[in-house]
């Protein structure tokens, strides 16, 4: 009897792990046999570049800045090294030099955010003085044929926003929604393209799960409010954004960034159930939301939130996708940094504890399809301080995204993270992501090599210059 228990227990677990292996396939490829300069993209598919202001502009004040001179709990610096964003590339000065070089790189957009800080330094308070300089910077880029691509929110907000506990309370989204038709009633008619929240995802995980950005809270449950709030604020604010003037022209999206959950044993139930949940919780509660219009999270015994939104779908005109690599994972995984990275046989480390992987990006832009609306790739990129791998990173990648077209995938842009070397969060400057090489003591630019590649890729698929 015990025996055909056992059996019974036996043959279960085999049947569920091998769905759960069919099911989510963590994808391999023999890179020996693949030919990656067999590339083919739409006629007017856009290339670019993005930064964000806090991690490039210089002089932040009265936002994330207050969070680089603290420590955590145990004594550690919130920012590694104790760096702090300063100066940066000083690119509130310098963007003109800078547009010049995406233009230089034969690219056709540029996707930068707004410092609401700069905007809007006290409630309902705007500064015509940043107003006027974003005015310039996208006045610049269209001088120079260059779209811009502006987003809202990048992570950070003002102090005034932060202290009043910003996306963990709904009544707060107001105040993001007042600064988003500020800024669309007087950048509407010149920016077609609209980015809401960029990641959701890391935003919530970051400053709420792990604590590593402020304000700094470990709990699950109010980082699945602070999920739900956003995906509440990206609604209100493109419902308002589409009725205002010039709204039905713009091309607004909300940007989701996807990390695959992959089990490192992959017979194991046990790592199969931590990587699902992962997925639950970081990815499929905001896919969901955008294809179904249902917000949903549900962890047993800690969080149970379940909100339909009878307008939510179709509620964004893009999506747009934010991809890296997948993070393999066990239980024995430390749950807080630092991660120690696992990988598969033969696959390469980037700088940050993560391997390159251009399967995974195929992958979730097949993933992100399905909600069926238009991609724009708002970010993809490497962290490679000696720029010996940041090469054929480039051209797997773009392989793989132009296999996704082929393959039925409706991507309309890719934006390479990031123009510049820049400051990288908590990780601060020793994260290297640039197409430039940045030397902060002289301020100088430097173009790598292993950028040329995507230089070379762009001068043979790009826009032809009167279609830009
Ligand atoms: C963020 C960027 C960041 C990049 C590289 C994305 O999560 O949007 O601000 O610099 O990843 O880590």
């Amino acid at each position: 009897m015990y025996l055909l228990i056992l059996l019974a227990i036996g043959l279960l677990y085999t049947l569920v792990t091998y769905r759960l292996h069919r099911r989510y396939p963590e994808t391999i490829w023999d890179w020996d046999k693949q030919n990656l300069n067999d590339l083919e993209f739409p006629e007017n598919f856009m290339w670019g570049t993005a930064t964000a202001s806090h991690q490039v502009e210089g002089g932040n004040v009265n936002n994330w800045s207050r969070w680089e001179e603290g420590n955590h709990r145990d004594g550690t610096p919130h920012i590694h090294n104790n760096d702090q964003s300063g100066q940066a590339c000083e690119h509130y000065a310098r963007y003109k030099e800078d547009i010049a070089r995406i233009k230089e790189l034969g690219l056709s957009s540029y996707r930068f955010s707004l410092a609401w800080n700069r905007i809007e330094p006290t409630p309902g308070d705007y500064n015509e003085e940043a107003i006027a300089h974003y005015h310039q910077v996208i006045d610049t880029c269209k001088q120079m044929g260059i779209r811009p691509m502006v987003t809202l929110h990048h992570f950070t907000h003002p102090l005034w926003f932060e202290d009043i506990g910003s996306f963990e309370h709904e009544e707060n989204i107001e105040h993001f929604l007042r600064f988003s038709e500020k800024v669309f009633s007087e950048y509407g008619r010149k920016v077609k393209y609209w980015c809401t929240h960029n990641e959701p995802g890391p935003f919530a995980t970051m400053g709420w799960g792990l604590g590593m950005f402020p304000p700094g809270i470990r709990s699950l449950k109010r980082m699945s409010r602070v999920l739900q709030n956003l995906m509440r604020s990206h609604l209100r604010v493109y419902k308002k954004l589409k009725s205002m003037p010039g709204g039905d022209k713009a091309q607004i999206g909300l940007v989701k960034n996807i990390f695959q959950f992959d089990p490192y044993r992959r017979w194991s139930l046990l790592h199969w159930a931590l990587c699902r949940l992962l997925d639950h919780v970081y990815n499929e509660s905001i896919i969901r939301f955008l294809r179904d219009g249902l917000f949903r999270i549900y962890v047993p015994g800690v969080v149970f939130i379940q909100e339909k939104f009878e307008d939510a779908k179709g509620a964004t005109d893009f999506i747009g996708l934010n991809y890296y690599s997948n993070l393999i994972m066990s239980p024995l995984s430390p749950q807080k940094p630092p991660f120690k990275p696992l990988t598969r046989p033969g696959q390469v480390l980037t700088d940050f504890p993560y391997t390159t992987y251009a399967e995974g990006f195929y992958r979730a832009l097949k993933r992100i399809n399905t909600i069926g609306r238009p991609i724009m790739v708002t970010e993809n990129g490497i962290p490679d301080a000696k720029d010996d791998r940041r090469e054929i990173f480039i051209r797997r990648y773009i392989y793989a995204l132009s296999l996704a077209i082929k393959d039925g995938c409706d991507v309309r842009a890719y934006y390479y993270w990031s123009l510049l070397d820049n400051f990288e969060w908590a990780e601060g400057y020793s994260m290297r992501f640039g197409l430039y090489a940045m030397n902060f003591e002289t301020q100088e630019r430097t173009l790598r090599e292993g950028a040329k590649a995507y230089q070379e890729i762009v001068q043979q698929h790009g826009l032809k210059p009167h279609a830009r």
